[in-house]
């Protein structure tokens, strides 16, 4: 996934471009580049790695020019290289692309037949060339543009920039997101509108196989028909002011401090001071008798969690599965089914791809996401809004913890709605959720002492029961995307089906387990454990470090929480040991290597 850009401004456009590719960086930060139409002249200048390499070298190779596309990178095709890095260029064309051409290798072989050599590994130097060698052949560049988008096959969102031409881009969009900004005698194109939300907030969203031709004055679209079309433009509303780290280390240290704050804001949107959960009108769990729940990554583990709590509290059957996965399985889809779909960004290609499988199946379609103007918000019917606030680090903390939060809300009121009495103490107890939240942040000290000796493993494993055995699978998903150190979750009672061979005194292993109906269980899988030379960190309560903490390695003690709370308190100390662990090997915690925030290929 990668972050494109295109500017027709009435100033100096390089600064514009890196700016607007700064908002872009959550999607991809293996190189970056930008081209300018100068005087007629077109020109390039790209750098690996981070966008602020692009910066410095543009200190000292400025770029002039008032019309550009810029580009940030996460490689698909081709190691991130500068050769391979964007705008690719081919003669008098330069373009930006997000996505995958799944036909690029064909393109390539009929381009090659014609004997047009390449300078890289990309897919995306094919779409350069092919819309050049058009050109040549004496086609018009919209038009040359055209015949070469209608050629693709796969995910694009594309900018096109021609040498000569100082008041045109041409883009397009099939499976990638792309939204043009109207400024004030200027023209915008992005990968979303918080690219360009500091230069504008009227939006207008290209829809799936929109071609479009941008000047300073003017925006033409036509459909995937090749009919003219007319899209709306609107107001957005985003917070368009740079997030910074607000004096933490790291925008991860600050997003996992923030939490207390952001499960308060996102309780109180949903969950008035008297205890009444109040959900938007249409989504009413009377008419429904299932829920699909579909996401990736961490989002795909707060489903795991949130299945418990339907089928636990509203009885309510439940199928859960990651977005990749879910559409390529064909799944059947019963009457009455409620597609629910959770994503941080909004942008995930998997996730939005399940979705639009969704669509026509299921009898509504909603969206649990952090950005209301995002793809997966604007296919939705529904669209619950997380108020996590921004969340800038690739490892999703505050997001989490808050999906968290909703879904409990989402399936107590199912319950309530369907007539089913609520546990104990229920909703009320959610009121204490973000101070007990805050008091399981104060566990940092003794984890970032013991993140030492765990930076030095090489294979860590992560144990939980009913509940908690999502947040073990998102403790390792952690640790591995933050550290680089191996890691697995398991079911702590599957340990001994297989995985407790790799047990011995080199494996930390922690286990999350608050003194619940299964701690038993889980207290004897340690046992197997210790017995085996394992070196086990417990993450308990006061109560279960009294029962089980002889002999462990190391006991971390949480707050006692209500049963259903737990998942979203344990998410704290699975937060810390990966970041502690991070900073103990040196690793880039905010932009880890080879990821991205937001994934939006397939
Ligand atoms: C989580 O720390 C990862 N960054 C990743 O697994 C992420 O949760 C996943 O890519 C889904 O992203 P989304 O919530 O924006 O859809």
């Amino acid at each position: 996934m990668c972050g494109i850009v295109g500017v027709l401004g009435n100033h100096e456009v390089a600064p514009i471009l890196v700016e607007a590719l700064k908002r872009l960086e959550y999607r991809g930060y293996d190189s970056a580049g930008i081209a300018t139409v100068n005087k007629g002249t077109l020109s390039r200048r790209r750098a690996v790695g981070k966008l602020v390499n692009l910066s410095d070298l543009l200190v000292h190779e400025p770029l002039a020019g008032k019309s550009g596309i810029g580009h940030t990178r996460w490689a698909t095709h081709g190691a991130p290289t500068v050769g391979n890095a964007h705008p690719h260029r081919a003669g008098s064309v330069a373009v930006v692309h997000n996505g995958i051409i799944e036909n690029f290798k064909d393109l390539r072989a009929d381009l090659g037949k014609r004997g047009i050599s390449f300078e890289t590994d990309t897919d995306t130097e094919t779409v350069a060339l092919l819309c050049e060698s058009l050109i040549r052949d004496g086609h018009a560049p919209v038009d040359a543009a055209r015949a070469t988008v209608a050629q693709l096959d796969g995910a694009f969102a594309l900018a096109f920039l021609i040498e000569g031409e100082e008041d045109l881009i041409i883009a397009a969009r099939k499976g990638s997101p792309l939204a043009v900004g109207h400024g004030a005698g200027e023209m915008f194109v992005g990968s979303d509108a918080i690219a360009l939300a500091p230069f504008t907030d009227q939006i207008t969203y290209l829809e799936e196989g929109d071609f479009a031709v941008l000047t300073r004055t003017s925006l033409d679209v036509w459909d995937s028909r090749g009919d003219k079309a007319n899209r709306e433009k609107r107001q957005i509303q985003l917070d368009n002011a740079r997030v910074d780290k607000d004096g933490h280390k790291h925008f991860m240290a600050k997003e996992i401090a923030e939490q207390p704050v952001a499960i308060d804001r996102a309780l109180k949107a949903y969950c008035g001071a008297d205890g009444d959960i109040t959900l938007p009108d249409d989504l009413d769990f009377t008419k429904i008798d299932r829920l699909t729940m579909v996401a990736c990554g961490t989002a795909f583990y707060a489903c795991m969690v949130a299945k418990y709590w339907f089928e636990q509290i509203a009885r309510m059957p439940v199928e859960v599965d990651v977005a990749s996965e879910f559409r390529y399985r064909e799944p059947p889809v019963a009457d009455n089914t409620l597609a629910l779909f959770v994503s941080q960004s909004g942008e995930t290609a998997d996730t939005l791809a399940a979705l639009r499988y969704m669509e026509g199946k299921a009898k509504q379609i909603v969206g649990l996401v952090n950005v209301p103007e995002s793809s997966i918000a604007r296919e939705s019917n529904v669209v619950l809004p997380l108020h996590a606030g921004p969340e800038i680090s690739v490892a999703s903390t505050k997001a989490f913890t808050c999906q968290l939060s909703i879904l409990l809300m989402l399936a107590l009121k199912a319950a309530q709605q369907r007539g089913i009495a609520l546990p104990d103490g229920m909703p009320g107890d959610l009121r204490a959720l973000p101070g007990l939240v805050h008091q399981s942040l104060a566990g940092e000290k003794q984890i970032a002492s013991s993140a030492r000796s765990l930076a030095k493993a090489q294979d860590i494993i992560f144990l939980g029961r009913g509940q908690l055995y999502p947040l073990a699978l998102e403790g390792a998903l952690k640790l591995k995307e933050l550290s680089y150190i191996h890691a697995e979750g398991y079911a702590s009672g599957e340990l001994k089906h297989g995985p407790i061979a790799l047990i011995d005194e080199k494996v930390p292993v922690v286990v999350l387990a608050p003194r619940d109906a299964l701690f038993e269980k889980t207290v004897s899988n340690m046992q197997e454990v210790m017995a085996r030379g394992g070196k086990v960190i417990l993450v308990t309560d006061a109560e279960g470090a009294k029962l089980a903490g002889d002999g462990t390695h190391e006991v971390i003690i949480m707050p006692q929480v209500p049963d259903a709370l737990a998942p979203i308190l344990y998410a704290v100390p699975a937060q810390q040991i990966a970041y502690f662990t991070a900073i103990a090997k040196g690793t880039d915690v905010d932009q880890p290597r080879n990821l991205a925030k937001s994934v939006t290929v397939e």
